[in-house]
């Protein structure tokens, strides 16, 4: 530090100090508008050749999976959901799984979650939930009567909560849950053929959820188990793994089922679907620096390559626009030309410019570096590109435009068959946490609440109901439940009981 004399004031021109200073002011980005808090870890991803027993290129001709034994690498971030960036990885909230895998045809980012169904399939939702969610704007904690509120008004989100809410809504460890796309894709094969898919990693070590009473033992000492807990094994040579599988369906609407394949609320039943494994992942190399490659790392539902594609799912077309452009605002316009999120092959584009602009398409490829658009004669630039020599996949699609909502809701028939499938213990913890989240609720919101676990399983409604005091209501709205369309209502318990009396 330069200073006049011994204890004099500083001067402006200690230009090491201001620089120092100055960018230590700056180390901070926004971090994510959600999925804050997160871990991540490098590895590969090894194709076994065949989905579900047939040569993978029956369903794609991503090559990726083409080759048995064929590896390709991927880097993983792991995430909690609705907390800030430092927040104890015990809480209740579905796990981020998004995995980038770099292909010799560019990047495919799969960005999934721990559970297998989402709370809402209308993409306009998605600000208001996470609104309720999140921290109450005046007190900045989370008010789980905020959260019930949207919910209680959201009947569909009924089969999440039913996750949420049970021991895999606080996941032991990385290590032990499973991931899942969610959203339905679509692979094509090199006649443009498509096929709906879900996808599904599932962990070598088993799936193991926390009880809450587990959870805040865990917490009273370490709020960071989960990151530790992957950094650790990876450190010391134990190397997670999970199987890659795919639930297959032909492209339609499928009227024979009772719920919408493009439905993200609704699971695919395995009996019917079952889960193909298509390779597996390993993870056995920890970031260099969690900056640069964690909070870096920028994912989204539109990265994919030759192979795989969209489905017409609102949810997933949502999200497609949103992950590009927070990531803009969140790391910068270049945020692709940084080393974790670049894609290992060179991908020409004739973009150019913006802030902390480094590289510049073509040139390490020895093109004409005067050439930035297209067409042109000169050389270089990106032009058309060339027509694959497969036949493109090409969906036809016609009809007018309508704000029209998926009309197959059935909102709480999976939602009973998931508590029908749990073991007691995992029943009563469910209970438990609903109880314990939902007493400090107003008297409607709890009503509709308990209407909607009544109509998923009538013993999943009377628990509820007894624990936060409306035993009589609910146990005879048992009897005016529908859980064979399972319609969206607001019913309330009082009014399921009326409905109840008439049959
Ligand atoms: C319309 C619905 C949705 C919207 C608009 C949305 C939007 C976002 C945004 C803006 C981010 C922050 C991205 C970043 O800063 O890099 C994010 C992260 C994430 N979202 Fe979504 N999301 C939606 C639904 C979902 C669903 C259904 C899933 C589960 C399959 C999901 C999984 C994730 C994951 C795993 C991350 C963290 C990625 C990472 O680790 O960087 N999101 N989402």
């Amino acid at each position: 530090m330069r200073t006049v004399g011994e204890r004099g004031p500083t001067t402006l021109e200690n230009y090491q100090f201001l620089e120092k200073i100055t960018h230590f002011d700056r180390e901070r980005i926004p971090e994510r508008v959600v999925h804050a808090r997160g871990a991540g870890a490098h590895g590969y991803f090894e194709a076994y050749g065949t989905i579900g027993g047939e040569p993978a290129s029956k369903y794609t001709r991503a090559k990726l999976f083409q080759e048995k034994g064929k590896r390709t690498p991927v880097f993983v971030r792991f995430s909690s959901v609705i907390h800030g960036g430092h927040s104890p990885e015990t809480l209740r909230d579905p796990r981020g799984f998004a995995t980038k895998f770099y292909t010799e045809d560019g990047n495919w980012d799969l960005v999934g979650n721990n559970l297998r169904v989402f709370f809402i399939r209308d993409p306009l939702k998605f600000p208001d939930m996470v609104h309720a969610f999140k921290p109450d704007p005046v007190t900045n904690v989370q008010d789980m009567q905020r959260f019930f509120d949207f919910v209680s008004l959201t009947p569909e989100a009924t089969h999440m909560i039913t996750w949420l809410f049970s021991p895999w809504g606080i996941p032991a460890s990385y290590r032990q849950m499973q991931g899942a796309g969610v959203n339905t894709y679509k692979m094509y094969n090199k006649n443009g053929e498509g096929v709906l898919v879900k996808y599904h990693w599932l962990p070598k070590l088993g799936v193991k959820g926390l009880t809450q009473a587990e959870a805040n033992e865990v917490q009273s000492t370490n709020f960071n188990h989960a990151t530790v807990d992957l950094f650790q094994a990876i450190e010391q040579g134990d190397h997670p793994e999970w199987e890659l599988n795919v639930q297959i369906m032909s492209d339609g609407e499928h009227a024979e089922l009772d719920f919408d394949p493009l439905d993200d609320t609704k699971v695919w039943p395995e009996d019917q679907f079952p889960m193909l494994p298509v390779g597996r992942m390993v993870l056995d190399r920890n970031p260099q620096n969690y900056f640069a490659e964690v909070e870096q790392a920028a994912f989204g539902t539109g990265v994919l390559v030759d192979g795989l594609d969209f489905s017409d799912d609102k949810m997933l077309q949502g999200r497609t626009l949103s992950y590009s452009d927070t990531q803009r605002y969140r790391v910068g316009p270049n945020y692709l030309q940084l080393p974790i999120n670049r894609p290992k092959k060179h991908v020409a584009t004739n973009q150019r410019d913006g802030q902390m602009t480094y590289h510049v398409d073509g040139v390490e490829a020895g093109e004409n570096p005067h050439i930035n658009y297209e067409p042109s004669s000169l050389g270089g630039g990106l032009h058309e590109a060339p027509q694959s020599e497969h036949k493109d996949h090409e969906p036809y699609v016609a009809g007018n435009l309508t704000r029209k909502k998926i009309s197959r809701t059935n909102d709480f028939k999976q939602a009973g068959e998931r508590y029908q499938a749990m073991e007691q213990w995992e029943r009563d913890d469910l209970i438990l946490n609903l109880v314990n989240n939902l007493k400090i609720c107003k008297r409607d919101i709890q009503e509709r609440m308990v209407s909607y676990f009544t109509q998923a399983d009538a013993e999943y409604g009377r628990r509820v109901a007894e624990g936060i005091g409306l035993s009589s209501a609910s146990s005879n709205g048992a009897n005016g439940a529908d859980r064979s369309n399972g319609a969206a209502t607001h019913a309330s318990a009082t009014e399921l009981v009326k409905e109840g009396a008439q049959h």
